[in-house]
């Protein structure tokens, strides 16, 4: 005698029946990139489909978002000034506070995420302040309060730090306590290796490190123990999401996440990603809708509930 597993698989009814994963719309969020400036709609060349929006034009793109169901957006502002610092972050007129203003006025309903960072607004390219050629962690942590408390009072919803700085889930919860936001959660970057997957978001954002690169505050893709340590960190710290980044090449450290932590697990599937699948399409190598829809359930099946992708309006359309 044999054990059979085909019986299962017999036809589409009885394969809904024992299906496991479900993707859903709920479970994604859209990044969008917003430029200083009037009049912008540059495609990224590395990422098709993807764009950069100025303010006044950014509309049509969140009207389609809100129509396909998509519950949030996460945001990364490109400034039209940069310095050493990175100041024009908590700006109360720099271009994220106006953009939360003017979603959440006009889109009430759309979740807003921000990206809480440096590296789009500093002159060099780096994750907050520079000492001594490096990244200068505590000197960095000061700032990083103050953008988030700018982010908060334009009327962010959640703050989603990913600058891979020691004490930020800290900084940015007593910060935000300290202005009475008790109720803005943060989703940490928590597991953040530094990786050549980035490619082309640093190209869309504008953040090449001028030199070095950011080895020194994000984690070498060799080590998975460490996974655990960081999260750990920032679970102490009261991070209330915890995310992996990249997403497939890491799928493994998603699970390890999902089993250590009951918190939930939100990954990004990074820019390099999205590329690989629509270069591979364009040659007609592959079926995009198809590998698209796998890769995401794949991160759904690891134990992401959380899924922020360059492919939430695609799959959308697909899980109507
Ligand atoms: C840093 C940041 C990066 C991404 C999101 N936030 C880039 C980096 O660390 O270099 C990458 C996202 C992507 O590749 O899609 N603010």
């Amino acid at each position: 005698m044999f054990s059979r597993t085909r019986p299962l698989r017999k036809n589409e009814s009885i394969r809904r029946l024992v299906k496991e994963t479900h993707l859903s719309i709920d479970n994604l969020v859209y990044p969008l990139f917003i430029e200083e400036g009037n009049n912008i709609e540059t495609e990224i060349p590395s990422m098709p489909g993807i764009k950069r929006f100025s303010l006044d034009t950014i509309a049509k793109e969140l009207d389609e978002v809100v129509k396909l169901n998509i519950p949030a957006v996460l945001l990364f502002g490109i400034p039209s000034k940069k310095d050493e610092i990175g100041a024009e972050t908590w700006n109360v007129d720099g271009i994220i506070q106006q953009t939360i203003k003017f979603i959440k006025t006009n889109y009430p309903s759309l979740y807003v995420i921000t990206d809480v960072c440096f590296c789009e607004y500093t002159s060099h390219g780096h994750c907050g302040i520079i000492y001594n050629n490096d990244l200068d962690n505590d000197k960095s942590l000061v700032n990083l309060a103050k953008q988030v408390i700018s982010h908060a009072k334009a009327g962010a919803d959640m703050v989603a730090p990913s600058g891979m700085l020691d004490g930020m889930i800290k900084t940015i919860r007593t910060a935000l306590d300290a202005n009475e936001f008790y109720n803005i959660p943060i989703m940490s970057y928590a597991v953040k290796y530094a990786s050549a997957f980035y490619g082309p978001f640093r190209d869309a954002a504008n953040s090449v490190p001028s030199f070095g690169d950011r080895r020194t505050y994000q984690m070498d893709p060799a080590n998975r123990i460490e996974a655990l340590r960081e999260a750990k960190i920032d679970e102490v710290e009261q991070a209330d999401i915890l995310m992996v980044k990249p997403a497939l090449s890491y799928l493994d450290i998603i699970r390890d996440l999902k089993n250590n932590f009951n918190k939930p697990i939100a990954c990004y599937n990074v820019s390099g990603e999205y590329a690989m699948i629509k270069a591979a399409s364009e040659k007609g190598w592959i079926d995009e809708k198809r590998v698209m829809m796998e890769s995401l359930l794949s991160m759904k099946r690891a134990g992401a509930s959380i899924i922020i992708t360059y492919f939430a309006k695609d799959a959308a359309k697909i899980l109507q």
